[in-house]
């Protein structure tokens, strides 16, 4: 069986950039925590506690010591409050996350409604609400979009969304009479990621998703290549894997999301070689 490796797939630049930032807190400092799971892998979280860096769930959980901001970001109001405890904040926000809470900031400035498109418990989407001001509303897709919109209406969308849905929104928003403006907000490493996973589910007989199940990015990933490829599969880790999911296939596909470190991608391309 031929195993197939998407051009692109698995850990971003955002994501190593965290985990690099996390890595030197913890040289300095024996108190170091992340606010909530650095990242959507249960797997590499773990590692980390292990070296040291444990997971604070909340500002309240927190009294001394580095606190660092995960590549999601968060609301303003949470770096406030965590500087005005004297933590020393160390701040991992992917910069395309960043750059999407300031087009939040704008589209609150401009006022009238703030669509925030992604999945409202997501941290990235609490903090774009946080950015976006009391009027920011969330929508998971078109279908969410409240009755009543106020002019000027604004869209601003979740880094790891897919383009498909942000047009689904916008072409709803403006069957309702009103010319929204809209920031697109998904960033190169998701569409790359996207791109190349629909291109390979074509060409596959079988495709494995990796990545956590928490992992929205991932999800949306597992969405894609099921729309091109019947056999896809969505697994944290090898182990998950069984040879009868692949009985008849000559080619299967890995992808990986954008939290899912290499040595868990070689151990499913891997696992499929010995098959
Ligand atoms: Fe940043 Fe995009 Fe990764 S927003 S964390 S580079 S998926």
């Amino acid at each position: 069986m031929k195993v197939i490796r998407a051009k692109h797939a698995g850990v971003c630049y955002g994501v190593e950039r965290a985990l690099d930032m996390a890595v030197a807190a913890m040289m300095d400092e024996d108190n170091t925590y992340t606010l909530g799971p650095l990242i959507h892998n249960p797997k590499v979280v773990e590692e980390l506690r292990e070296r040291g860096v444990e997971v604070a769930e909340s500002v309240d959980d927190l009294e001394e010591g580095i606190v660092v901001i995960r590549s999601h970001g968060v609301e303003p109001q949470v770096l406030s409050a965590l500087r005005e405890k004297g933590l020393t904040v160390i701040d991992a926000t992917c910069p395309h996350v960043a750059k999407a809470q300031r087009s939040a900031g704008e589209l609150r400035n401009a006022g009238g409604t703030v669509i925030v498109i992604g999945r409202s418990e997501h941290p990235e989407v609490k903090g774009l609400c946080g950015h976006a001001g009391p009027r920011a509303v969330v929508v998971a897709d078109a279908s969410e979009l409240p009755d009543t919109l106020e002019e000027p209406v604004g869209i601003v969308v979740q880094t790891t969304e897919s383009k498909e849905k942000l047009d689904a929104v916008v072409e709803a928003v403006r069957a309702r009479g009103f010319e929204p403006e809209v920031k697109n907000t998904i960033c190169f490493a998701t569409r790359q990621r996207q791109n190349s996973a629909a291109a390979l589910a074509e060409e596959v007989d079988a495709i494995v998703v990796i990545g956590g199940k928490n992992s929205s990015n991932t999800t949306h990933l597992f969405n894609i290549c099921k729309a091109h490829c019947d056999r896809s599969f969505f697994v944290e880790s090898a182990e998950e894997l069984d040879s009868s999911l692949f009985e008849g296939c000559e080619t299967v596909g890995v992808t990986a999301g954008a939290s899912t470190p290499d040595d868990q991608i070689q151990a499913v391309v891997e696992y499929l070689e010995t098959l």
